[in-house]
């Protein structure tokens, strides 16, 4: 099942990311990016996504929601290999299951997303931003388990929420025109 789960994220994230060909954004595309990243709690982090993996100089809220979608569905990925290391790593019981507890969330969360790939590929937009309504939360819980322990983790829990509202913000958009 979890393999599984793995492979279909990867499908995913290579049909979605398409080879970076950097180009800088046209007027319009500024301020569609100011638009969604405004939205955020890290403006710059999601400007810099946003502008290192635009292929085009011109790119629709479509475009853009595609470019956060492979960027949460690999920093999600990427995510779980840290955690399963960390997992594998510890020798304190109880920091085991705090770790558990967070691999287990970031796998629903995989799941979600992997659900709202699929959405997007439809043009379901609504349904495709109803799956990842709660998604917070999984994050959420993982920070109080973790408390003070384990920066890196911390660090990435902070990111996640960061990218998970810029997919947010910007699949809200898909349709208009500014
Ligand atoms: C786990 O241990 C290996 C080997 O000591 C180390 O290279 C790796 O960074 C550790 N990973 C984590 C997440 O602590
Ligand atoms: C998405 O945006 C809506 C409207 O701004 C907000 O109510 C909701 O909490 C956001 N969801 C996530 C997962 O950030």
């Amino acid at each position: 099942m979890k393999s599984r789960l793995c492979c279909l994220a990867s499908i995913i994230v290579i049909f979605l990311s398409i080879p970076g060909r950097a180009s800088s954004a046209d007027l319009g595309t500024q301020t569609r990016i100011e638009h969604v990243c405004s939205e955020t709690s890290d403006y710059k982090l999601c400007q810099a996504v946003l502008g290192k993996n635009l292929y085009t100089s011109i790119a629709d809220f479509d475009a853009l929601t595609q470019i956060c979608l492979s960027n949460i569905l690999m920093y999600i990925s990427d995510t779980l290999t840290f955690i399963k290391d960390a997992e594998r790593n510890e020798t304190n019981t109880r920091q085991r299951e705090i770790l558990a507890d967070c691999d287990e969330g970031y796998g629903s969360m995989l799941t979600q997303f992997e659900n709202a790939a699929f959405k997007f590929a439809k043009g379901d937009y609504k349904s495709m931003l109803s799956e990842i309504v709660d998604i917070k939360r999984y994050v959420t819980q993982c920070e109080t388990a973790l408390g003070n322990k384990l920066s890196e983790l911390q660090k990435r829990n902070v990111d996640a929420k960061v990218f998970i509202e810029m997919f947010n913000a910007s699949g809200k958009l898909i349709g208009h025109q500014f």
